[in-house]
């Protein structure tokens, strides 16, 4: 699917997004984010980065995990932003969240601006991968980490098999029914069929700069956070 496609689609789905998440999820989402958050978190950032923040709820959570933290959302689709902005007015994170119109392949951040990057459910998205990933190392600052959410397959007997056949047959139909679209959640699968298994991603990983690469699984892999940190340059090693 083109970008532009891609955009239309989540502006379509927006006033249901957070639904359709959560019925056909179970809610099981909600502690897939929390533990995004509490890991980006857990360096004490100043300035966290969300990027393909859709409704704002990673940004959420970041800024529940990280109360001194500012945290920029950033997102292409302008009404999964306006849902977003929706929720956060009158909670108290509103003043440290900032939600922000942009393009994972130009993120309107200046180099070396933030200390942790997020990214839930959007590398799949995006075929330029390389250009993003190297925009979130020039963003990052030298020590800084990146934290990339995305969908998998399970690969544990009796699970695995089940999982398999909800994801290729039972998701599709009943997401696409959901989502008012015929084409939505078909495409959500055939995304996430078409990404890189965990070597060939963290392998993209490391050739846009990062170190300390690493994958966790989230309920047996139904989702996975890949890491990476951008390495302290020469100069500070050097001069440390
Ligand atoms: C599946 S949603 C995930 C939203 C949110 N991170 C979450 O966890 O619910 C993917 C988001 O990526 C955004 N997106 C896809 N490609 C993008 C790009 N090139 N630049 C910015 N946002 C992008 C879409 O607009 C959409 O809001």
């Amino acid at each position: 699917m083109k970008d532009s496609q891609v955009r239309e689609m989540f502006d379509a789905i927006a006033p249901s997004y957070d639904f359709q998440n959560s019925f056909l999820s179970l809610r099981i989402d909600v502690g897939w984010r929390r533990r995004l958050a509490r890991m980006a978190s857990s360096e004490n950032p100043q300035v966290i980065l969300d990027a393909a923040a859709g409704t704002a709820e990673v940004a959420l959570e970041l800024s529940r995990r990280a109360p001194r933290a500012r945290v920029l959302g950033v997102d292409f689709s302008p009404a999964m932003l306006a849902k977003g902005k929706t929720k956060l007015q009158g909670l108290r994170e509103n003043n440290r969240i900032d939600l922000a119109c942009g393009d994972c392949r130009q993120l309107p951040v200046a180099a070396e601006s933030v200390q942790a990057a997020t990214m839930a459910f959007g590398i799949r998205n995006i075929q330029e991968r390389q250009l993003v990933l190297k925009e979130f190392h020039r963003a990052l600052t030298p020590g800084g980490r990146l934290f990339i959410m995305e969908f998998g397959l399970p690969d544990v007997p009796i699970l695995g098999p089940l999982y398999r056949f909800y994801f290729h047959h039972v998701l599709p139909a009943v997401g696409n029914a959901i989502s008012r679209t015929n084409y939505a959640y078909t495409y959500l699968r055939d995304s996430v069929l078409a990404f890189p298994d965990d070597d060939a991603f963290l392998a993209e990983l490391s050739s846009a700069g990062f170190t300390e690469c690493g994958v966790t699984l989230l309920t047996f892999g139904v989702a996975r956070i890949f890491s990476g940190r951008k390495p302290q340059s020469n100069r500070a090693v050097r001069s440390a």
